[in-house]
């Protein structure tokens, strides 16, 4: 199966120049999904991690998935404002915008060994605002998992220079 067939490029959106990927056919085939899951567990056992962090939105599904499969705690970084405790936020720029992550207080033991995980990685701006949140926070952060990096934005080189160790599924 290539899972590529199932995140179809939608070229100009949100912006002029952005190719949007859109997983929602992938979410739909249940094969897919579960094959997607199962790649990003076999990625995820190279890490050295006890609990893993999905980025809202579409890091929600595949961390909550593998939190899921590999048998891990899950914690949350949320959009700005959702949170009634937030400890910490970090703001950060995107392809289309700017915005910001939060964390909730005492969600994690102390000592926990973060696995970040998300959908695509683009520039890496939000892992990299993932992971200043988390080490703000006072944790420790084994990597960053995705299923799909976007070509040609040098992610996960970003990522690698900043510290942050990075495995992806898929690179298109
Ligand atoms: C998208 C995607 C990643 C991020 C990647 O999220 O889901 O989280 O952009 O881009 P970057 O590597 O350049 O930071 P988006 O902020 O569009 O929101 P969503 O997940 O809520 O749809
Ligand atoms: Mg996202």
């Amino acid at each position: 199966m290539n899972l590529l067939d199932y995140l179809p490029g939608v070229p100009d959106f949100p912006k002029p120049g952005i190719l949007f990927r859109d997983i929602s056919p992938l979410l739909a085939n249940p094969n897919a999904f579960k094959e997607a899951t199962l790649q990003l567990e076999a990625l995820a056992q190279q890490f050295d991690y006890s609990h893993i962090l999905g980025i809202e939105s579409r890091g929600f599904i595949f961390g909550t998935a593998l939190a899921y499969q590999a048998h891990k705690g899950l914690a949350l970084a949320r959009k700005p404002n959702k949170l009634p405790l937030a400890s910490h936020r970090e703001s950060y720029g995107l392809e289309y915008g700017l915005d910001s992550l939060e964390i909730a207080q005492s969600t994690l033991p102390a000592g926990a060994r973060i696995l970040i995980v998300d959908d695509v990685l683009a520039t890496g701006g939000t892992i990299i605002a993932a992971s200043k949140l988390l080490k703000k926070a006072g944790f420790d952060v084994a990597g960053a998992l995705t299923l799909l990096e976007i070509d040609g934005l040098n992610g996960s080189k970003i990522l690698s220079q900043t510290g942050i160790a990075n495995k992806t599924v898929l690179v298109a």
